[in-house]
């Protein structure tokens, strides 16, 4: 059994999950953060289902191996299609959440009337956020639109800065009369200062990142987990280590970090 001294275990298919690892370890700085980066099979967005289930119980089954006291699923693609079934599979091992429902709990908090919501095509196709919204807010106008191309240019431009603005600027000039936009991907925070100019600040730019590090420390101080004092070193793997995503992951952390390959695909 893990103690509360254990770490959190958090996952995405790359770069993206690293927005909200970052936003746990600024809310929850005594925890210690195992990372997993898929970056063999980024981009999570154009995969299916079956793909993406058997690809998260590996990265859980790495996870539960370091012991973690609880797993994040900080990407909205597995989160959409994994999460229940990773829930099912390891309910008796480990506490394992996504970061869909704490964003919506915000969107219904504030009461918007008319949003807009971005993501990969697995999270879109999935239609989960249309889904739990429509479910506990009845009079909720929604524009969803799949953005594809985005997650994989972060990713590949991070380290770069040299984003496509004509991409950017393409999909969100289909949005209109909008009071918020949600950023349903993890990666999109990493271009969320474009997207506010877009907008022109007049539209509210929600992403995944500091809501889920709240669920996180809710669930937590619940169950009496929370770390009483600073742990280890957090601990950065990927399943195909690139000079790029050590130097993205760096940048964004404004030090370096020691990024490890771990192919837990391999056998
Ligand atoms: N960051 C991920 C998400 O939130 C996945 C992006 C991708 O790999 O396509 O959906």
């Amino acid at each position: 059994m893990p103690t509360t001294n254990a770490p959190i275990g958090i996952f995405d298919s790359g770069l993206g999950g690293l927005t909200v690892a970052k936003a746990i370890q600024e809310l929850l700085p005594h925890e210690q953060i195992i990372y997993f980066g898929d970056t063999m099979h980024m981009p999570y967005g154009d995969k299916h289902k079956h793909d993406l289930i058997g690809y998260t119980e590996q990265i859980v089954e790495f996870l539960l191996r370091h012991n973690v006291k609880m797993i994040v699923i900080a990407c909205n693609s597995a989160s959409a299609n994994c999460a229940s079934h990773l829930r099912e599979h390891y309910h008796t091992q480990v506490e394992i959440q996504g970061v869909i429902r704490p964003i919506l709990d915000e969107v219904i908090r504030q009461e918007y009337k008319h949003i807009g919501i971005i993501g990969t095509q697995a999270t879109m196709d999935s239609g989960i956020y249309e889904e739990i919204l429509k479910e506990k807010k009845q009079n909720i106008h929604i524009q969803a639109l799949a953005t594809p191309k985005l997650a994989p240019m972060i990713e590949e431009q991070m380290s770069k800065g040299h984003y496509n603005d004509e991409i950017i600027s393409d999909y969100l000039t289909q949005f209109t009369n909008i009071e918020a936009l949600l950023l349903a991907c993890t990666h999109y925070p990493l271009i969320k200062e474009k997207v506010q100019t877009y907008f022109n600040n007049k539209v509210s730019i929600l992403d995944n990142s500091n809501y889920m590090a709240q669920a996180v420390q809710d669930y937590l101080k619940e169950s009496n987990q929370l770390a009483k004092a600073k742990q280890g070193d957090h601990q950065y793997f990927v399943s195909h280590k690139t000079e790029n995503f050590v130097k993205a992951a760096s940048l964004f952390f404004g030090k370096s970090i020691n990024v490890q390959e771990e192919n837990i695909f391999a056998q």
